[in-house]
């Protein structure tokens, strides 16, 4: 069977943030809990000009063909997010980026995992349509609230991927293991803006699921710790990972944790910076590892952890390919760093309650988002998107 897997990656996060020392000053926190202890250091924050489709189309644009935009024919979004309860986010994101009409568009959600879905049905699909190319698209704006618990671990952004044969940058093995269990960890009924959540109980939730899938992996392939080269996690904030990670770490010799060690460190750089972003969050991480890792080589092993609360859960292990990089957007990550604008705490408070809440036709001011794509404003209630 072909060697199918991610083609070409990119991210996107919009072009403000708050930086980690600062909430925490303004919450009455020791800084040492937010940087350390919870794992972050800047987080992304949403202007009322992006939502989950012009993050998830900023994303991908960069990285589309014009002839993979006439090629692909299945556009899967994943988002726990979404702007509506009827209407794909795929077939806003087919007009904006100028995709096929005849492709397939579908939504899906399962808190942070449904990602990890779109890219195992983008695989499954190209193995029954050979030649065929999918659009993933990860996309979510994690909001808590202010004053809650959660407000540290929020952030925003999109990881679009191009599922293809013969891929530049990894190909997925077929040993995928996964669970689901009906848990009350996190939640956000249908009349809600922010999520509800039992945070401790999630994190242990998330160790459970980790725990219990990676015994059953070894079970089943006979693989062990030293045949990975590194693991990239779900990350909803990056200590998260290293407690999953320290969970299996006796099972190696000294020198291979350190070098897990080393490599998880590497996995964490972008999502300290950027905070969550529910399904996109463990390919952020991925992409971290990709390209802050010195060590990682064609042929490596990598293991990836998906949670999603409510919960589900999937490892799986990929395979790296020769020239890996040149299937991400060189650059990409440093021009997103060096150009993001320091926000105040007070004014991330104020910019928290503006945006799209509520029916009212408005206008938003896009002349100072530098992004591509941004939503104008809601006009007879629908959202209006401009490419600038
Ligand atoms: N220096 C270093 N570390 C410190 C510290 C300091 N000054 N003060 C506290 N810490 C550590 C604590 O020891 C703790 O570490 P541990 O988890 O390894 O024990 C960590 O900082 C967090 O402190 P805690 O008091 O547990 O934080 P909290 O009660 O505010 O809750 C979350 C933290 C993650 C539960 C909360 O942010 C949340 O609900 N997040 C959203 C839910 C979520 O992301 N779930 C993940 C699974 S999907």
């Amino acid at each position: 069977m072909a060697q199918i897997g991610i083609d070409k990656m990119s991210f996107f996060s919009p072009h403000q943030y708050i930086d980690m020392t600062e909430l925490a000053n303004a919450r009455n926190e020791e800084p040492g809990k937010y940087l350390i202890g919870i794992g972050q250091t800047q987080q992304a924050v949403v202007p009322p000009t992006q939502d989950v489709v012009t993050m998830a189309v900023n994303a991908a644009d960069q990285i589309l063909t014009p002839a993979e935009r006439e090629e692909i024919d299945t556009i899967i979004f994943a988002t726990e997010s979404g702007i509506d309860n009827s209407k794909s986010a795929a077939v806003y994101a087919q007009r904006l980026l100028g995709l096929s009409p005849y492709a397939r568009t579908i939504e899906m959600k399962q808190a942070c995992y449904a990602g990890t879905y779109g890219l195992m049905q983008a695989r499954d699909y190209v193995a029954l349509h050979p030649g065929a190319k999918v659009l993933v698209m990860a996309s979510d704006i994690a909001r808590y609230g202010l004053h809650t618990p959660g407000e540290v671990t929020q952030g925003a952004g999109a990881v679009a991927m191009l599922v293809t044969e013969n891929p530049r940058i990894l190909t997925i093995n077929r040993d995928n293991q996964f669970m689901s269990r009906d848990v009350m960890d996190f939640w956000r009924p249908v009349y809600a803006e922010e999520a509800l959540v039992d945070g401790k109980y999630s994190a242990e939730v998330y160790r459970e699921f980790f725990r219990d899938l990676w015994a059953r992996y070894k079970e089943k392939t006979g693989l062990a710790i030293d045949d990975f080269k590194a693991f990239a996690f779900h990350l909803p904030f990056t200590k998260m990972g290293l407690k999953a990670l320290r969970d299996i770490l006796p099972e190696a010799d000294e020198a291979k944790q350190a070098l897990l060690l080393t490599e998880f460190e590497a996995s964490r750089v972008y999502n300290k910076r950027i905070g969550n972003l529910y399904t996109g969050s463990v390919y952020l991480s991925l992409y971290s590892l990709l390209e802050n890792s010195t060590t990682l080589t064609a042929g490596d092993r990598l293991g990836i952890f998906s949670y999603g609360s409510g919960a589900e859960g999937e490892f799986y292990s990929v395979e790296l390919q020769p020239n890996f990089r040149d299937g991400l957007v060189t650059g990409q990550m440093d021009q997103l760093f060096d150009s993001r604008e320091y926000m105040t705490i007070p004014d991330y408070e104020e910019n928290f309650m503006a945006g799209l809440h509520g029916a009212t036709d408005r206008e938003f001011d896009i002349t100072k988002d530098p992004a591509k794509f941004v939503l104008a404003g809601l006009k007879d209630q629908q959202r209006v998107y401009l490419a600038h």
